[in-house]
């Protein structure tokens, strides 16, 4: 079997899917990698240190598109524009493993669908803790959260620390950070060791103990949110009345701030409007806001995506792809993410879809020239398909014990499927 590693074609992406430092564990498996030339070069691997680690350069993307595996941090509905380019090399039985959107873009996956390959959506991985280590979406946030307060540091006319001076005492900067998730804990932390003043707010009621550990103070608004936690952990979307409220009792806190930095998001919704132009005009001239969830619709009314917008002088960015800009860590989480994930799909050197393993259930998005994921196919207007991996007797649905074997073609086993296994994992982190 052979497993490529794509570079990456969306505009300005500097990260890649895999590092060398986690080639060995499939050569050892007797896995071929082949790694398209320069993949790793914007993030600081270059193709001696996958050549050193036993993979192997593709002579053109045609070459590598020939892989049974092919490994991309961004696949189509990631990479809507240049993405579309690799449609034309997709072919049946081949296996795509990377970002695609899943649940903003499905039309994209539909696209790959129909190229007869089967994708697997990352940003699906379940947050159970058997997956914590191929979690995308936690690894991508922290370095977002992390580098979201590095770049309102540059930006703000203050520093951050309290300094007493011989030429006076400068006051510490006050941060307020709203959604203290994954990328906004890591924002909470980052901009503490900074020495700002920190305070968050989260309408999931578990995230005050989560705040005030990182030395943040939690914002108490008047606000009943007993039932913002879905089963998941990911906040619910509530209604307009409710983000009205919010609204107003927050502003008074955002106009307080020097630096607002905003990470609220809904699992495939659009995200809350939290903050009006009204409230940033509140805000002392020089100060800084970074909407993460610009991408999404905003969490700022004034945010644009990947914009600099100056609204009353208060600085109004809304990056899309911070994890982009520290390509060298981001590569790192995301290889180990997806080492794991492809580690857990391989039985020997090939490729087993064991669907009652909830990992593969959960991230198989196209299969079989069709869409797999449930919400992804109500979002397409397609008629549910019966889950996977439920048992149907007596005449077992052929996908609920589907095997691809991937030395050539999509091929199905006639064995029953091997009951839900917990596949072992490579403990080793790279290095
Ligand atoms: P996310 O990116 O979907 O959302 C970011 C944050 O925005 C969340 O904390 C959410 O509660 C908050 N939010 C949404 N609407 C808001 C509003 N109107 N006002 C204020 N805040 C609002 O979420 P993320 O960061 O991916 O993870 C959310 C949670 O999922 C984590 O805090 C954790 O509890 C859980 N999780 C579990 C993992 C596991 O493996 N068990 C791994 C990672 C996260």
């Amino acid at each position: 079997m052979k497993v490529a590693i794509a570079k990456e074609t969306f505009p300005g992406e500097r990260r890649v899917a895999m590092i060398p430092a986690n080639v060995p564990p499939f050569i050892k498996a007797g896995v071929e990698v082949i790694v398209e030339p320069g993949a790793g070069a914007a993030a600081g691997f270059l193709d001696q240190e996958y050549l050193d680690r036993g993979a192997t350069l593709a002579a053109s993307r045609n070459e590598l598109f020939s892989a049974d595996v092919l490994l991309q941090v961004r696949c189509l509905g990631a990479n809507p524009d240049a993405g579309r380019v690799d449609l034309a090399l997709c072919r049946p039985g081949q296996t795509l493993i990377g970002m695609c959107d899943p649940l903003g873009n499905p039309q994209a996956a539909q696209e790959l669908a129909e190229t007869g390959v089967s994708l697997f959506g990352l940003e699906l991985i379940p947050r159970i803790t058997r997956a914590q280590s191929m979690d995308v979406l936690s690894a991508m946030a922290t370095i977002a959260g992390y580098r979201a307060v590095l770049l309102a540091a540059i930006e703000l006319p203050k520093m951050f620390p309290l300094m007493m001076t011989a030429a006076g005492t400068l006051k510490p900067a006050h941060v307020f950070v709203i959604g203290a998730g994954v990328a906004g804990l890591q924002a909470i932390a980052t901009a503490k060791r900074l020495g700002a003043v920190v305070s968050a707010y989260d309408l999931r009621p578990a995230c005050r103990e989560q705040v005030e550990s990182l030395g943040g103070r939690f914002v108490e608004l008047e606000l009943e949110t007993a039932s913002a936690e879905d089963k998941g952990g990911y906040a619910k979307a509530m209604d307009d009345d409710f983000y009205q409220k919010q609204r107003a009792l927050m502003a008074k806190v955002v106009a307080e701030s020097d630096v607002v930095i905003t990470t609220a998001a809904i699992p495939g919704k659009t995200a809350p409007l939290l903050i009006t132009a009204d409230a940033v005009s509140q805000m002392e001239p020089g100060s800084v806001i970074l909407d993460l969830a610009a991408e999404r619709g905003g969490n700022v009314e004034p945010s644009l995506p990947d914009e600099r917008v100056l609204h009353h002088n208060v600085l109004v960015l809304g990056p899309t792809n911070l994890a982009s800009e520290i390509p060298y860590h981001a590569s790192q989480m995301y290889s180990n993410n997806i080492s794991k994930f492809l580690l857990n799909l391989l039985d020997g050197d090939h490729l087993k879809l064991n669907f009652q393993d909830e990992i593969i259930r959960d991230t198989l998005v196209a299969h079989h020239g069709q869409i797999y994921n449930a919400r992804m196919r109500e979002a397409l207007g397609l008629e549910p398909l019966e889950p996977l991996g439920e048992p149907e007797s007596p005449n077992v649905d052929p996908r609920q014990q589907d095997t691809i074997k991937v030395e050539g073609l999509l091929s199905e086993e006639e064995d029953a499927p091997s009951p839900a296994a917990e596949t072992p994992v490579d403990e080793e982190d790279a290095s």
